[in-house]
């Protein structure tokens, strides 16, 4: 393993839970929420969406890998002759199945963990996986899939920092955890170029307020449902960073 995938691999493990703090939790903290993950009707204008759109010019097929409910994928359906989504949920695969209907556009679904069903969901002229790299530890696999995946380029979206980072003050406070930096999106970068392969790296700032409800972090911090307004009022010190990355690159 290359230095950098070192690096990253290193930090993304600091973000595990303790296993016995994860057995006293209600619910599993890593699961996602359908609800959480919904495509938006109206696609939203990002440097990620720019991206996919030129890669695909007048129309190419796409797989979207960790698709959720495929707010990726249906982003570009003005332009997309056909769509895989894949994901190691059923439930989110239900749910991109649905909107793939509602919006009359031919697709198919793939169910497992990327890369090991990389052969099962072939090729399309522009893959997309947002918000995933930081599910996974081992990154030069999952990315040289990605790139092996694509018949035109690959277009990667990511936060700045892992998703859950904000939390780390309030891990120390609830749990005594002290958590490790998170990996970031440089650190996403040196493993793409330890690979022999340069991004065009776009850095902007979501516009839809992510989730912050006490309810929800409550659950992240695998707490129980009486520590609510105790959380809620940890909140008040804390925001939720908007930084997102696009990622690009050309098929290999
Ligand atoms: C944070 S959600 C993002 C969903 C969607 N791409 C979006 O931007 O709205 C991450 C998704 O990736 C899926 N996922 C995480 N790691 C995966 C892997 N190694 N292989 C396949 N799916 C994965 C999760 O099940 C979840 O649906």
């Amino acid at each position: 393993m290359g230095e950098a995938a070192a690096v990253w691999a290193e930090r993304q493990e600091g973000r595990g839970v303790p296993p016995e703090i994860l057995a006293k939790a209600d619910t599993n903290p890593w699961h996602h929420e359908v609800r959480d993950f919904a495509a938006p009707t109206e696609p939203v204008d990002t440097p990620s969406r720019r991206a996919a759109l030129e890669l695909l010019g007048t129309g190419g097929t796409v797989l979207d890998v960790g698709c959720g409910g495929g707010a990726a994928a249906f982003a570009l359906v003005e332009r997309a002759t056909h769509v895989t989504g894949a994901d190691q949920q059923q439930d989110m695969l239900d749910a991109f199945a649905t909107e793939a209907q509602a919006r009359g556009v031919p697709h198919r679904t793939v169910l497992g963990r990327w890369p090991d069903i990389a052969a099962a969901a072939g090729t399309a002229d522009v893959v997309v996986s947002h918000h995933v790299l930081h599910n996974v530890v081992d990154l030069p696999p999952f990315l040289l899939a990605l790139t092996a995946a694509a018949g035109r380029g690959v277009v990667v979206e990511m936060m700045g920092e892992h998703p859950m980072a904000w939390l780390d003050p309030l891990w120390e406070r609830f749990h005594g955890l002290h958590r490790p930096p998170s990996a970031t999106t440089d650190d996403a970068v040196a493993v793409l170029r330890e690979l022999g392969i340069e991004p065009a790296v776009w850095r902007w700032e979501r516009v839809a307020p992510p989730r912050q409800d006490p309810v929800w972090v409550t659950r992240r911090l695998c707490l129980p449902a009486t520590a609510v307004p105790e959380v809620g009022a940890a909140l008040d010190g804390l925001v939720r960073p908007r930084l997102a990355a696009t990622l690009s690159w050309p098929a290999g």
